[in-house]
């Protein structure tokens, strides 16, 4: 995600700054980015001038605090609260007084993030969307004492990157997560209990209800690791026993058969492409 808000931003005309904390991440980011923008201008949705000036925008810092003189700060380190909090708390001693901390977060409360800040009023939640460069949406998530102004700035941010914004208080799995989630679990409990298989399954929310992507291919786009982890905090954080992670989602996540990032979840993925369903999948289909 971090990439892709990355590589948006660059394209956009900001001045933008990537970290990553892992040295082989940190290294892959600008090949990586520049491979989507250069799949963008074969596609005619760039052109060859604008991926040419972004590149020059597009800067990698080895340590934090080399990225810190900044507007605006995008987090987007693994759905993990300790972690956010830790990351924020030391963009806080870096970062100058001007400078809004946004998460990138799927799930968890914004709230809770920016109280490991003495900057409470400056920290809300920007959620972007799988691929970031396509999805129109940007969810904003006021936490308790983020102020307007900064919800503006917000607002307009993402606005100026060429999203739509709705709108969210600050509760568990927000609008979009909560929602996505519910069905995406119903989904696995329902492959789990052979109703159908997944590739049906699927089919009956793109053909029946005109969903774009069907729930289960959606959960290997996002990642099962990152929608085990959504789960686990909705089912903490709410009373109902409905976004409890079905045991196939563990089980595929321990195997390390996280999506389509994996090459392997609930379906078999080359590329960007879902070609057949995933061995355990097929496996439960048969059960029925
Ligand atoms: N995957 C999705 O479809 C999706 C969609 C919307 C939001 N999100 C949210 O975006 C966030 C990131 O998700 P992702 O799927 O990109 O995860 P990911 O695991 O693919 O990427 C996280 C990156 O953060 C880096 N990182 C780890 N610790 C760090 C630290 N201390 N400082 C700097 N970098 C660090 C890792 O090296 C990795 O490159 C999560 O909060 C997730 O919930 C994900």
């Amino acid at each position: 995600m971090g990439r892709g808000i990355a590589g948006l931003c660059a394209l956009t005309g900001y001045d933008t700054w990537v970290f990553d904390a892992d040295p082989g991440a940190q290294r892959a980011v600008r090949a990586s980015i520049e491979t989507s923008w250069s799949r963008a201008v074969e596609k005619g949705k760039v052109t060859a001038s604008a991926a040419d000036a972004a590149r020059h925008r597009l800067r990698i810092a080895e340590r934090l605090r080399d990225a810190a003189n900044v507007d605006f700060v995008i987090e987007a380190v693994p759905e993990a609260l300790d972690l956010k909090r830790m990351v924020l708390s030391e963009l806080d001693d870096v970062c100058p007084d001007r400078t809004v901390f946004g998460s990138n977060t799927s799930s968890l409360p914004i709230t809770r993030i920016a109280h490991a800040t003495g900057r409470r009023d400056r920290v809300i939640g920007i959620h972007f969307f799988n691929p970031v460069a396509a999805m129109p949406l940007v969810e904003i998530v006021r936490g308790r004492e983020t102020s307007p102004e900064t919800e503006e700035r917000a607002v307009a941010f993402a606005r100026s990157l060429g999203k739509e914004v709705v709108r969210v208080a600050d509760s568990p799995g927000f609008a979009t997560s909560r929602l996505g989630v519910a069905l995406g679990l119903e989904a696995m409990r329902m492959l789990e209990e052979g109703v159908a298989g997944a590739a049906d399954i699927d089919r009956a929310m793109e053909l029946g209800y005109g969903h774009r992507m069907g729930p289960l291919k959606t959960s290997d786009v996002v990642g099962l690791d990152v929608r085990l982890a959504i789960a686990e905090t909705l089912s903490a954080e709410l009373p109902s026993e409905r976004f409890a992670p079905p045991g196939i989602l563990r089980e595929l996540v321990a195997g390390g058969r996280t999506g389509k990032k994996a090459g392997e979840g609930f379906f078999r993925w080359e590329g960007e492409k879902a070609v057949a369903e995933g061995p355990r999948a097929a496996e439960l289909a048969k059960k029925r």
